[in-house]
C-alpha cells in the first residue's frame, strides 16, 4: 500500500476518551459526510483506545466490547463503508494499550488478521508497556510486516510519540505516518510547544511516512477527554494552519456531530486543505528575518507546479511585523522574477512583490498563510 498524501480524517480520543459506542461512530460517519468533511478529503473515521473487551478469547483474538458494540465490529465498519467513508482501529505495540486494554505483543499476525477481516483500513499503533528488552524499532517492524501480509490494504499509523529517536528508524517499519510528538490537549500552550518542536523534524518531513503532529483539537472549546483551557478562533485557526502547512495527517478530534459555523470554516477550508495534500509534499524550510531568532515560524514550502507556500506563525504574546527576503527563497534580485501573493485565509490578492514581502502587523497568537506565485517582475 502506498499512501500519497497525509491521511485526513477523524479520531475519537480528543473529545470521546473511553466513551464511545456503535451509536456514536455511526452518528459520526453521518455527519462526517452531512457536513462536507468526506468531501474535503476527511475520509478515515478512527475509533481509539477503550474499544475491546479486557480479555482475548480463548482463540487469542481481540474481542469488541459487546456493550459498546453490540453488533460487533464487522457491522460497524460496514456501516461506516456504507457511508464512503474508510475505517479505522487502534492497538498497541505493548502487551496492553495505554489505557489498560489487551495490546498486541506477539499477537501481531492474529490481530493483523482479525482487523483485516472486519474490513479495517488504518491502524493507529500506540507505545505503551512495551517489553523493556525489545526495542522500539522491532515492534513496529512486527507490526508492519504482518499488516502488510494480512491480505487487506491498511494504512499504518504509528504512535510513539517521537520517543526513542523514532524518526531515526521510523521509516523502516512499514509505517505510513508517526507521531513525533507527545499528546495533544486543548490549549494554547499545548499547540504553541507542539509547534515550537517541529523545528527538530522539518528535514524528516517528506514523501513516504508522515510526520504525525497528533489529532486536532479545532473547535473543542475546553471541552471533552483532553479539552483544558480551550483556545480562541484565531488560535484554532493557527493550529489548523501549521498541521496543514507542515504535512501532518489532518484527523479532526472535536465532535462533528456538533460543529460550529467556525470550526467548520477553518477545517473544511478548501485552500489550506490543498497546501496539505499538495501532490509534491515536499520538505518545508525557514526563511525570513525572524528564524530562529525567536517564536515567529516563517516557513515556505515549495509546490507542485511551482507556487511557494508560505506559513508565518506567531508563537509569542506580542504583535510581530515578519518579512521574508525572496532571495531566502530562491528568487534573487537578478533574476528579474517577483512573486504575486494570496492570503489564503483572507482569500485577497495583495499584489505584487520584488526583493522582499513584508506582512501586515501579526496578533499574538495569530498566523499567516500564504500562496506565492512567481511572476516576472517590473
Ligand atoms: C496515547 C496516545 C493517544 C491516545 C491514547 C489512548 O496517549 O498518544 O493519542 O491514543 O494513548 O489511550
Amino acid at each position: 500500500m502506498i499512501v500519497r498524501k497525509p491521511p485526513m480524517g477523524w479520531n475519537s480520543w480528543n473529545t470521546f476518551g473511553r466513551n464511545i459506542d456503535e451509536k456514536l461512530i455511526m452518528e459520526t460517519a453521518d455527519a462526517m459526510v452531512e457536513s462536507g468533511m468526506l468531501d474535503a478529503g476527511y475520509e478515515y473515521l478512527v475509533i481509539d483506545d477503550c474499544w475491546s473487551e479486557k480479555k482475548r478469547d480463548a482463540n487469542g483474538r481481540l474481542v469488541a466490547d459487546p456493550e459498546k458494540f453490540p453488533n460487533g465490529m464487522k457491522a460497524v465498519a460496514d456501516y461506516v463503508h456504507s457511508k464512503g467513508l474508510k475505517f479505522g482501529m487502534y492497538s498497541c505495540c505493548g502487551s496492553m494499550t495505554c489505557a489498560g486494554y489487551p495490546g498486541s505483543f506477539d499477537y501481531e499476525f492474529i490481530d493483523a488478521e482479525t482487523f483485516a477481516s472486519w474490513g479495517v483500513d488504518y491502524l493507529k499503533y500506540d507505545y505503551c508497556f512495551r517489553p523493556m528488552d525489545q526495542q522500539g524499532h522491532l515492534l513496529y517492524k512486527k507490526m508492519g510486516l504482518a499488516l502488510a501480509n494480512c491480505g487487506r490494504d491498511i494504512c499504518f499509523s504509528a504512535c510513539s510519540w517521537g520517543a526513542d529517536q523514532t524518526n531515526e528508524w521510523i521509516k523502516q517499519t512499514g509505517a505510513h505516518l508517526w507521531r513525533s510528538t507527545g499528546d495533544i490537549v486543548d490549549s494554547w500552550d499545548s499547540v504553541k510547544s507542539l509547534i515550537i518542536k517541529q523545528d527538530e523534524y522539518l528535514t524528516t518531513n517528506g514523501q513516504g511516512c508522515f510526520n504525525d503532529m497528533d489529532m486536532l483539537i479545532v473547535g473543542m472549546r475546553g471541552k471533552g477527554n483532553v479539552g483544558l483551557s480551550g483556545c480562541t478562533d484565531e488560535e484554532y485557526r493557527t493550529h489548523f494552519s501549521a498541521w496543514a502547512f507542515l504535512g501532518s495527517p489532518l484527523m479532526a478530534g472535536g465532535d462533528v456531530r456538533d460543529m460550529d459555523e467556525t470550526t467548520k470554516s477553518i477545517l473544511l477550508d478548501k485552500e489550506i486543505i490543498a497546501i496539505n495534500q499538495d501532490e509534491a509534499y515536499r520538505q518545508p524550510f525557514n526563511c525570513g528575518n525572524h528564524w530562529k531568532i525567536n517564536d515567529v515560524k516563517v516557513w515556505a514550502k515549495y509546490l507542485e507546479g511551482g507556487d511557494i507556500a508560505i506559513g508565518i506563525f506567531n508563537l509569542t504574546d506580542h504583535a510581530a511585523d515578519p518579512f521574508i527576503p525572496l532571495d531566502a527563497l530562491g528568487l534573487s534580485r537578478v533574476s528579474g522574477k517577483a512573486v504575486s501573493v494570496r492570503d489564503l485565509w483572507k482569500k485577497e490578492e495583495l499584489g505584487v512583490y520584488a526583493d522582499v514581502f513584508r506582512t501586515d502587523h501579526i496578533p499574538a497568537h495569530e498566523c499567516r498563510m500564504y500562496r506565492f506565485k512567481v511572476v516576472d517582475a517590473k
